[in-house]
């Protein structure tokens, strides 16, 4: 027998079916609440509502469990490669060798970017944030590459020539604020060490490929490849669900990103890290100022809307600092304040009392600095991640007949009817 919830609003009974996912998660399906009672529900911030049913993602949070398709973080972390598991999270399957092989060779085939979207770099401030000149110029593809075709085969080229161009145009963006000159992507190179060969080559001293370097930013990559429905994947379903081009939603996806409760926090981290160090803050300082209710300083890279216990991406991304640390024989004394950091807050009933555990961007700075990548490049190194993810969810979303555009109502809170003054009446 179907399940059902009965409500019982105003006196009058109303029954409300339930969802049931596949691995046992319920939920009340409200969709008739409005039109049968007048009432909508509450909730700020999606804490409590579903708004998709999805086949991509699986995370149970008290659990600390994250799946793909299915398939555990921790398993393709160990073996997957990126690109892999971006195939893997938008076909739904773990591509053959062949799919495998034609993959990769239209990411070769998409990395170069239109000679004219240089040009757009160029004009931007030096200073400029890189996760704001990349969402400009996912955005300006629309323009560049306008043959957005309906058909199966060359949407799924417009996916791979998204995933190849953000990479191009993350590594250029950086060159440029360098003022140094733009490496061309290589065809003999995988996705990952052709991003690390145009971020750092260079004329007088040629960068040298290093295959644990190329298989960690492989791994943090996957650690970061989708979510669920997390604020920027949320905001690219809201804006998908316009239909707009799926450029200008990804776009959307990037601004969402740089925010320093989201991806942002990744820079937040080594930010806190390095006002720590130079400061000379004690532990016990930071962690009581991350506690006084009046101070707005939070413990970044600390906390989770759904991980109530210890975020199974950090477990990886922290064992992945200390492998390339020691791989290249290098201390990093913000790597130790973070261990202090940890062990202190893990202990703290504070931390303890709201399940405040860290999330993947606590360690995730520590490895990227080892990789030799700038902090302004964190957030950028996350959305290329998440890329995949974006695509796969918003693929999903408009293919789904259920879906509707997006429009939450509200409670209206503010003045009842009243009548225009003229300014010259005006007190
Ligand atoms: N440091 C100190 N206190 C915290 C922290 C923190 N990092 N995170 C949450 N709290 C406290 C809050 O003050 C709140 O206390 P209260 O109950 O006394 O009001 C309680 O814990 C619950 O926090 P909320 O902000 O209500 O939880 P929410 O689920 O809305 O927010 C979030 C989750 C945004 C991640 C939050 O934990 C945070 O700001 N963390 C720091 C930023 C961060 O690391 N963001 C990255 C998240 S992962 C990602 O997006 C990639």
């Amino acid at each position: 027998m179907r399940e059902v919830v009965k409500l019982v609003i105003d006196g009058k009974e109303v029954i409300l079916p339930v969802i049931i996912g596949t691995e046992g998660e319920k939920g009340i399906d409200i969709r008739s609440l409005r039109q049968e009672t007048g009432y909508i529900t509450f909730d700020p911030g999606f804490g409590n509502t579903g708004t998709c049913r999805s086949a991509i993602t699986y995370m149970d949070g008290e659990k600390g469990i994250l799946r793909h398709r299915g398939y555990p973080i921790e398993q393709l972390a160990e073996h997957s490669t990126f690109v892999e598991t971006a195939y893997l999270l938008i076909t739904g399957q773990l591509p053959t060798l062949e799919e495998l092989t034609r993959t990769s060779v239209y990411l070769n085939d998409f990395s170069p970017l239109h000679e004219n979207m240089k040009a757009f770099y160029q004009n931007y401030p030096s200073k400029a944030h890189p996760m704001g000149i990349l969402s400009a110029m996912i955005n300006a593809m629309r323009s560049f590459y306008p043959e957005l075709l309906d058909i199966e085969e060359e949407m799924n080229k417009t996916y791979l020539r998204l995933i190849s161009k953000i990479r191009t145009m993350a590594a250029m963006a950086y060159r440029i604020s360098l003022g140094e000159r733009v490496v061309y992507p290589r065809p003999d190179l995988c996705y990952c060490a052709n991003f690390l060969n145009m971020m750092f080559d260079n004329v007088v001293v040629p960068y040298q490929l290093d295959d644990d370097l190329i298989r960690a930013l492989n791994v943090f990559w996957i650690l970061h490849a989708d979510h669920e429905q997390n604020c920027s994947t949320t905001a690219v379903r809201v804006v998908g669900s316009g239909k707009v081009n799926i450029y200008s939603t990804i776009s959307a996806g990037i601004s969402a990103l740089w925010g320093p409760l989201h991806g942002g926090a990744n820079q937040a981290v080594i930010q806190m890290l390095e006002v720590i160090h130079r400061n000379g803050l004690t532990i016990n300082e930071c962690l009581l100022k991350a506690k006084d209710r009046t101070d707005p300083f939070r413990l970044m890279g600390f906390g989770h809307r759904v991980y109530k216990t210890y975020d199974p991406r950090a477990k990886i991304m922290k064992k992945m600092g200390d492998i390339l640390l020691s791989k290249l024989k290098r201390t990093d004394p913000l790597l130790e304040i973070a261990q202090r950091l940890e062990e202190a807050a893990l202990k703290d009933p504070y931390f303890k009392e709201k399940n405040l555990y860290p999330n993947v961007d606590f360690y995730s700075g520590i490895v990227l600095r080892a990789m030799g990548i700038p902090t302004k490049m964190f957030t950028v190194m996350f959305a290329i991640g998440r890329l995949p993810g974006w695509i796969a969810q918003w693929k999903e979303d408009v293919s789904d007949p259920e879906m509707k555009i997006s429009r939450p109502r509200q409670i209206y809170e503010g003045s009842l009817e009243r009548d225009y003054i003229p300014i010259d009446n005006r007190a």
